[in-house]
This record gives C-alpha cells, sequence and structure tokens, in this order.
C-alpha cells in the first residue's frame, strides 16, 4: 500500500488537486483515502478515464461563486476490473464535504446512464456530507434524478455501492437500492436520521457508530452486505465480487479455466453428526463442495441462521443458500426469508445459478415472528425461488422438514435437479412431535405411556425419516453419497448450462414486499 500511495502523492501533487493537498492529508489523517486514490485501488492498473473533471457547480447564493472547485466534488468515469469494462463515482470529501449539487447529481446520472447503455456494472464510492445545503430543492432534485435511475438499472446492471464516509438522510436511498452495500468500520455510517435528530425525538442517547455503523449494519439491520477494515480493504473485496457477476442481465459469468480430475471429496461423509439435533457449520460443506477458497459470503453476521453468499465450482459463479445448523437450528425465520429472498431475486436477474443446501427443521414459532410478519416474509423466500428461472439444484443434507422442505428450492417449485444425502429427513415434522400428535390416543392409552411414545417415534422415524419415500415419487432425483456431491452437482449445472424456461407474460409480479 505504502508504494501505490507514494506514487499517488506525487501524481497529485502535480495534478489539478495539488492545490488541495491540506485537504488530501486531512483524508488521510481521518484514515481515508481520497477519491482518487481509492479509484486507483478499485480498477486495473492505468485503466481510469475521468470524465467530466471540469465541472463545476453554478449556484452563486451564499458566496458560492467564490468558492468554485474543477469536478464539484466527485470523479466520475469508467475502467477496468478484471479486465472488465465498469462505470464509477467517488465522492470527494474534501470538496464541499462530498456534498450533492445539482452538477454532481448530473455527473453521477451521466455514468448511470452510460452504464446501462453499455451494459456494464455501476460502482459507488459514497463519502458525503448529503445534499449541498446551499442548493436547496435542486440538491433534493438531483438525489431523486439518482434514485430513479437506480431503480430503472435495478435487475439490467449489477450496481454496487461503498460507504466510505458519511451518508445521511434520503442519500441512504441510493444505495439502499443497489444489489450489494460495502462500509468501511469505523469511518462509514448510514442513517436516515443522526445521533442529534434521534435525541430530540426519542430521547435516545447514541453515537454515529452505534447508530449507523459499519457493525450496526452489518448484524443488526442487514442494510450492509458486507463490512471491511479499511478503505483499501473495502476496494480489494469489491473486486473480488465482481469475479462472480456478469456484465449486465443478458450476460454470462466468464468461466474459470477449470481442468476435471475425480472430482470425490470423502471427507463430506464425515460430516454430518450421529445425533439429529448436533449443529455443524454448514459452511464446511460449502467449502468442501465449491472450488478451493472460492467462496465469499455475503451478509456473513446478519440472519446467521441462513448462509447465502457466491462460490466457484469447476469455475462457474454459483449463487448459494444454505440453512445454517449452527444458528437456531437452521430454522427460517423473518430475517433469513427476507435475506435469502432478495439474493435469490439477484442471482435470478443476472444469470447466476443457484446451489440450495437444506437442513431446515420448518419455521420459527412465536408471537414475536407471527408479529413481525413470518407469513409475509416467508412467502417473500418462496415467491422468490417460484418465480427464479436460473437453473436451480438442491441437496438435502438432514432434516426437510413442513412448509421449509417446500420453500428450500424443492422440485415442486421449479428446482431443476434434487438430491439428498442418506442422511436426509423428508417429513412433515419431526418424529417426536408427530407421534405425539398422531398417535395421542394409544399412548394416553398404553399401560406404559413412555415405551409407547418411543414405540411409536422409532416406527415413525423409520417410515420418514430418510429420503428414500420422496426418491420413489421422484420428488429426490437420486440419494447420493456426501463423496460424490462435487461431481454430481458439476455434473448438472453442466447439463442445465443452457436451460431456457420463461414465465407466463406479466408487467411484473407481486412479490409479497
Ligand atoms: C454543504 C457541506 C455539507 C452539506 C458538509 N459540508 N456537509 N457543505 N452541504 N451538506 C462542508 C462543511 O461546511 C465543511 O466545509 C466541509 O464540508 C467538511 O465538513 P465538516 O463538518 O468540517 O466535516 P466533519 O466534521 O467530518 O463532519 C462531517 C458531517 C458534517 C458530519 C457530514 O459536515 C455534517 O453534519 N454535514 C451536514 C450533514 C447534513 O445535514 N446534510 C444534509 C442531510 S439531508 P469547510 O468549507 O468548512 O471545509 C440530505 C437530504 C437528502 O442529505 C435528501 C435526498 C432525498
Amino acid at each position: 500500500m505504502k508504494n501505490k500511495l507514494d506514487i499517488l502523492h506525487s501524481k497529485l501533487n502535480e495534478s489539478k488537486l495539488g492545490g488541495g493537498l491540506d485537504r488530501i492529508k486531512k483524508q488521510h489523517e481521518k484514515g481515508k483515502l481520497t477519491a482518487h486514490e481509492r479509484i486507483q485501488y478499485l480498477l486495473d492498473d492505468h485503466s481510469f478515464e475521468e470524465i467530466d473533471a471540469l465541472v463545476t457547480h453554478r449556484n452563486t447564493d451564499f458566496g458560492m461563486d467564490r468558492q468554485v472547485i474543477l469536478g464539484d466534488g466527485v470523479v466520475t468515469g469508467y475502467g477496468n476490473i478484471h479486465g472488465r469494462l465498469v462505470f464509477v463515482f467517488s465522492q470527494d470529501f474534501t470538496v464541499f464535504g462530498g456534498s450533492l449539487s445539482e452538477t454532481h447529481a448530473e455527473k453521477i446520472c451521466k455514468i448511470m446512464d452510460l452504464a446501462v447503455k453499455n451494459g456494464a456494472p455501476v460502482i459507488g464510492l459514497n463519502d458525503s456530507g448529503g445534499a449541498r445545503i446551499q442548493e436547496g430543492v435542486n440538491s433534493l432534485g438531483g438525489y431523486a434524478d439518482i434514485f430513479y435511475r437506480n431503480t430503472l438499472a435495478s435487475g439490467v446492471v449489477p450496481q454496487i455501492s461503498a460507504i466510505m464516509g458519511p451518508c445521511a438522510g434520503g442519500a441512504v436511498y441510493s444505495p439502499a437500492i443497489t444489489d450489494f452495500i460495502f462500509m468501511v468500520e469505523h469511518t462509514s455510517y448510514m442513517f436516515v436520521t443522526g445521533p442529534n435528530v434521534v435525541k430530540t425525538v426519542t430521547n435516545e442517547t447514541v453515537t454515529s457508530e452505534e447508530l449507523g455503523g459499519a457493525s450496526a449494519h452489518s448484524t443488526k439491520s442487514g442494510v450492509t452486505h458486507f463490512t471491511a477494515s479499511n478503505d483499501v480493504d473495502c476496494l480489494l473485496k469489491i473486486r473480488r465480487l465482481l469475479k462472480y457477476l456478469p456484465q449486465n442481465c443478458e450476460d454470462k459469468v466468464p468461466r474459470i479455466r477449470y481442468e476435471l480430475s475425480d472430482e470425490l471429496r470423502p471427507a463430506l461423509n464425515q460430516m454430518i453428526p450421529a445425533e439429529p439435533n448436533q449443529p455443524y457449520d454448514m459452511r464446511d460443506i460449502i467449502r468442501v463442495i465449491v472450488d478451493d477458497d472460492s467462496f465469499m459470503e455475503v451478509h456473513e453476521n446478519y440472519a446467521e441462521n441462513i448462509v447465502i453468499g457466491f462460490a466457484h465450482l469447476a469455475g462457474r459463479s454459483i449463487g448459494i443458500v444454505a440453512n445454517q445448523p449452527m444458528s437456531l437450528a437452521g430454522v427460517l425465520d423473518v430475517e433469513s426469508s427476507k435475506k435469502a429472498a432478495r439474493f435469490v431475486r439477484f442471482c435470478d436477474s443476472f444469470n447466476i445459478p443457484l446451489l440450495v443446501l437444506v437442513d431446515v427443521p420448518g419455521f420459527l414459532p412465536g408471537t414475536d415472528q407471527e408479529w413481525h410478519g413470518i407469513i409475509t416474509n416467508g412467502a417473500k423466500l418462496l415467491y422468490a425461488f417460484c418465480e427464479a428461472t436460473v437453473p436451480r439444484v438442491t441437496l438435502i443434507t438432514r432434516k426437510a422438514y413442513g412448509g421449509a422442505y417446500d420453500v428450500m428450492n424443492s422440485k415442486h417449485i421449479g428446482a431443476d435437479m434434487n438430491y439428498a444425502w442418506p442422511t436426509a429427513e423428508i417429513a412433515v415434522m419431526g418424529a417426536k412431535g408427530a407421534t405425539e400428535i398422531i398417535f395421542r390416543k394409544e399412548i394416553d392409552e398404553a399401560a406404559d405411556p413412555d415405551g409407547k411414545l418411543k414405540e411409536k417415534e422409532t416406527e415413525y422415524i423409520e417410515k420418514f425419516a430418510n429420503p428414500y419415500l420422496a426418491a420413489q415419487r421422484g420428488f429426490i432425483d437420486e440419494v447420493i453419497e456426501p463423496s460424490v456431491t462435487r461431481r454430481k452437482l458439476i455434473k448438472a449445472f453442466s447439463m442445465l448450462e443452457h436451460k431456457t424456461v420463461s414465465n407466463p407474460k406479466k408487467k411484473h409480479g407481486n412479490i409479497p414486499l
């Protein structure tokens, strides 16, 4: 980092921003890179082409005509990541606090329009005090112009936002509409209303970091998908994410060269604990199945009972959705359903095949869940899977109970290939609960009710706690030994490479938002 920074410093010394060296130093003192430096780290070397560098604001109020700085607080242009075209804007906090004027917004809109016309991702590096106060409604209108474009570009080109400083007020809604948000720990925050307003309205005392820092949004709200320890880490993570994404909705992700060998993974045979209620880390299974070091988890610390992320499988980019028995026994609840649903829709928008790993005891019961809308929110995930037309492959590792069996990419809702390990249990509910309901009379009347309960439970387990009934009906295509899983999945996704399905013609569906 030091070498690259030294070079950048000397370049900046000579550049048009040279007069602003003090401002640059101030930015560095806060532990932040400047707008130009960030672009240098983000893009392939020497690939950046800046546009609109000479644009200035048109405001003459409040003495602004005496403060004119080229570029007006945002650096925009295009360049390459891994040799592929991307469009980028990078707000410059050293110029009017990166605040958004009418012309600043016009520059961002131009970049977004170019990205859509040319079918390439847009990456926004946000570091701004929000609407340029001196410009009033012109600035608010500028934000709305951006929101409108964010929405029209959604599902057309990938949109990525990095929050690398303040992002407050209505400004947060542009990143919120984009596909992925990155936040830098301790130097960035996002909130609709800041600590002062919070104090006035609710009498809560809270710091910016507590209210809207990277930690709050990665664990509590789920607003951010990724966190980074500093600017460079953030920019490198964005570069990594781009490896899994296509350029636009009509493109496919380029495959990484991969030579097939036997692809057996014997370690998978040992991964399911002998005791059915014992937890295990689904991420261990994912890492063995996919290409080495290729799993990039999304929303790692939020709604941890479901794991989502990208990986490569024999060089092909896939999206993974997996129940996580380590957290809440892997149940589906409000947050995990929302988390997974949005991810499924992203993958489907951008032609990324889906692999779904299932170990789910059902939906989480309780007043909290019902009153927070587990019905509507669970339906989001169901809806997202039902309408997805990308290749969809499911593997049931252990439990697939009740409605959650249906929801987790079952054959019935359009999955293409459904596998189960011999340890799979596919049933309406767990053995104990089921036995107590359907054999209650027999158990109550027995001389030894506990013994009878055990006997009936064993009977139920033998009948239902396996994948073979589902396989007899064709709901499971094959019961496979865990060790051959990777081989099977590679073949399945290869077979599905040219899958074409189209849903009934409509303007758009009405997902239960
Ligand atoms: C104009 C601004 C500005 C703004 C900061 N500056 N925010 N200029 N409009 N919104 C200027 C400051 O005057 C200062 O100029 C320079 O940027 C750096 O700001 P500092 O305050 O010195 O920096 P810092 O101490 O790091 O504080 C950063 C900050 C603070 C917390 C972001 O500047 C701040 O509270 N700004 C106002 C935030 C705000 O209320 N924005 C409007 C939100 S509402 P000099 O010349 O002194 O260097 C909104 C609505 C969007 O954005 C609606 C969309 C629909």
